[in-house]
């Protein structure tokens, strides 16, 4: 399994300012027969163009491993974007069917699946691998699926997993949080951002300090749980830091936006303090003055929750386990802003690109019953 995110977000603002990447219809051709059934499937035909809405025969015959999946939603990262606009680092031939976050139910096994089976609620981490959950139906490898608890529905499934993750590898693991420390969260109304608070404030019993564009995301924060908010659209992150906790430092940073913003973070940092850095949202890796560390003995940390899937399961799948756990035990509580159907799928992503959503927003292909 491969995710790859961080560099995508380098190419965020010239996506934005490319305008002849807007999406419009093509075709492609279909694979194998099972049976005269059809399923609709998001296509992507040509790298930039817009992707297209296909039938396609339902899949061929599944491997040992596999399972086949009726996709209910299917959560959409920024990575599935550039991977459609051929600006993603790993290059994928078309035509290609995007969306590597799902949830859905098992309808059929491989004959070597033994822990799944047939109307099993799950979740599917499919990035790079066999086929994209921006489909009615998808085929995914067994070892890439995971059951979804009772209390979670099936379009709150699909946009937990990858923001929860790495949240939970970043605070959990990485910053070794610890109850009741000060933790500042940028882009805090993203997905991941609104994560990290809900994992900070109702796992870790923290303090949290969200940070965020405008008054409304600030509000929306504090009803999601934030003790404080910072409106950097208006305020300078280090002063109001230091107005709020009365001119001491916070013990952790995790910092999705990068550039000045990430700066800034660490200059609020408290002795001993660690800051995280998870993304580029602003498309500015920032150059970290080293001494700035050193004089706090401080700690700058590197995570890449994707690439634990391969260089680290174990602590891949532990990061899932513990926001299973969370979950079950109704700690958390994903927040999904908006969904949009299957055939609204280049109006979502535009609607991503336009940094308008937030919490995460979702495909949503099928009712659950
Ligand atoms: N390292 C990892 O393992 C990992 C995993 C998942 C995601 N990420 C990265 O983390 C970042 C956030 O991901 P996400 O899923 O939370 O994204 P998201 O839901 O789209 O949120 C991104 C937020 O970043 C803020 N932002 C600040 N400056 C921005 C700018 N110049 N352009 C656009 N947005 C800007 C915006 O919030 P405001 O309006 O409030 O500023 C925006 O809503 C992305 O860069 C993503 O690639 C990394």
């Amino acid at each position: 399994m491969s995710f790859t995110t961080p560099p995508e977000v380098l190419l965020r603002q010239s996506i934005r300012a490319c305008s002849s990447l807007r999406w419009g219809p093509k075709f492609c051709a279909t694979g194998g027969q099972r049976s005269t059934r059809s399923y609709r499937a998001a296509v992507c035909t040509k790298l930039g163009d817009p992707l297209v809405i296909k039938e396609f025969p339902h899949p061929a015959k599944l491997k040992e491993t596999e399972v086949l999946i009726a996709t209910h939603a299917t959560g959409i990262n920024f990575a599935d974007i550039l991977t459609c606009k051929g600006l993603y680092q790993d290059r994928r031939r078309t035509p290609f069917t995007p969306g590597g976050e799902i949830a859905g139910k098992i309808i059929e096994v491989g004959s070597e699946v033994n822990n799944l089976k047939t109307g099993d609620r799950v979740f599917v981490l499919s990035f790079g691998k066999v086929t994209g959950g921006a489909a009615d139906l998808c085929v995914a490898d067994a070892t890439s699926v995971f059951p979804v608890p009772k209390n979670l529905n099936l379009v709150d499934a699909a946009g937990t997993i990858v923001s929860y993750g790495t949240a939970m590898l970043a605070l959990a693991t990485k910053a070794r949080l610890k109850k009741g420390e000060k933790v500042l969260i940028t882009a805090a109304a993203g997905a991941t951002g609104l994560a990290a608070v809900d994992i900070a404030k109702n796992v870790f019993d923290c303090q949290v300090i969200a940070v965020c564009g405008g008054e409304e995301k600030c509000k929306f924060l504090k009803e999601r749980g934030a003790d404080m908010t910072i409106d950097y659209s208006k305020d300078k992150i280090r002063d109001k830091v230091k107005e709020l906790i009365k001119g001491q430092g916070v013990d952790v940073v995790m910092d999705q936006v990068g550039g000045d913003t990430l700066l800034d973070c660490i200059k609020s940092l408290a002795f001993e303090g660690r800051a995280l850095t998870v993304g580029y949202a602003s498309g500015n890796i920032p150059n970290v003055p080293a001494n700035q560390l050193l004089l706090k003995s401080a700690s700058l940390i590197g995570v890449f929750w994707g690439s634990y899937a391969q260089a680290d399961p174990a602590t891949f799948k532990k990061s899932i386990s513990q926001v299973l756990q969370a979950l079950t035990e109704n700690k958390i509580k994903p927040y999904v802003g908006k969904t949009f159907p299957l055939d609204q799928i280049n109006e979502a992503y535009q609607y991503v690109l336009d940094r308008k959503s937030v919490g995460k927003v979702v495909l949503k292909i099928k009712e659950e019953d």
